[in-house]
């Protein structure tokens, strides 16, 4: 007769230890999970920075950056990533974990939460994409505009700028996120994105990016 009682004994202390989780313990499954807070913070916060700042990758959360870029390119960007550097591809179409609908909040809510329209209202921005430009008026305004900081032949300068021509940051970078680097800058490291703007109305990011590259090269 002893075994029953041990049985229901177990069976209770199960029963009572089951008792403490509340229907906020579910698990929800990772398709089902459509909170923008939580899909950041669990896939992207890692390299854009909590809160989209701060980051090794691009600041996401910048009004700037997002009256640059059309959620459609976001879209495309998250689910197919950008080869040849660490933007990894998310849609399971590409052998990532999210669902397009996931990916799709993602966007979204980046735009809506992030982006300030109206603080672009009246300004001129360049475009969000385009060709290189001319590397020899490049390196002029390079000297003038971002060599105080990044130093004469941009190796960085301790305390103002780091290094943007090191062939190893150019391999893993694409032309896009330099021409971004130029326009909009890293505010949350420190690089001031106001004194860009006259760059971008001057056609200097597509030169500057050129400077980029063939300094990339030539090292
Ligand atoms: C392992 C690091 C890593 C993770 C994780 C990551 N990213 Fe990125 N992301 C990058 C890098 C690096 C770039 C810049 C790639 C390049 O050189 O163009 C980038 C670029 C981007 C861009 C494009 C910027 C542009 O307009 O060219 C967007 C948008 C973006 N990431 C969103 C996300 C979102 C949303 C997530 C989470 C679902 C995410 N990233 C997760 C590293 C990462
Ligand atoms: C007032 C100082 C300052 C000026 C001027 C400046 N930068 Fe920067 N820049 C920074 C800082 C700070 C960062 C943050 C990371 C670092 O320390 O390199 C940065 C980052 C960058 C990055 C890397 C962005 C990334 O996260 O991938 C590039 C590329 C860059 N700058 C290019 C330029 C170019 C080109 C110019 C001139 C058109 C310029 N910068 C002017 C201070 C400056």
């Amino acid at each position: 007769m002893r075994r029953p009682v041990a049985f229901s004994a177990v069976l209770g202390a199960m029963l009572s230890a089951s008792a403490c989780f509340g229907p906020e313990e579910v698990y929800t499954l990772p398709d089902a999970v459509t909170d923008f807070n939580a899909l950041f913070a669990t896939n992207c916060a890692g390299c854009h920075g909590k809160d989209g700042r701060g980051g090794a990758a691009r600041l996401l959360n910048d009004p700037l950056y997002q009256a640059l870029v059309k959620k459609e390119r976001m879209i495309d960007v998250i689910s197919k990533g950008v080869r040849g550097t660490a933007m990894p591809a998310f849609a399971k179409s590409a052998g990532g974990m999210l669902t397009d609908q996931q990916v799709g909040i993602l966007a979204e809510e980046m735009q809506k939460r992030w982006a300030k329209p109206a603080e672009f209202g009246n300004v001129a921005l360049p475009a969000y994409d385009g060709a290189p430009g001319d590397a020899t008026r490049g390196e002029a305004a390079y000297r003038t505009f971002c060599a105080s900081c990044h130093g004469p032949e941009g190796k960085g300068v301790i305390g103002k700028g780091g290094p943007v021509v090191d062939p190893a940051y150019l391999a893993q970078v694409s032309d896009q996120a330099l021409r971004l680097a130029v326009i909009a800058g890293r505010p949350d490291l420190g690089a001031p994105d106001g004194i860009y703007q006259h760059w971008v109305l001057a056609q200097w990011p597509a030169d500057s990016q050129a400077v980029g590259r063939n300094h990339g090269h030539s090292a």
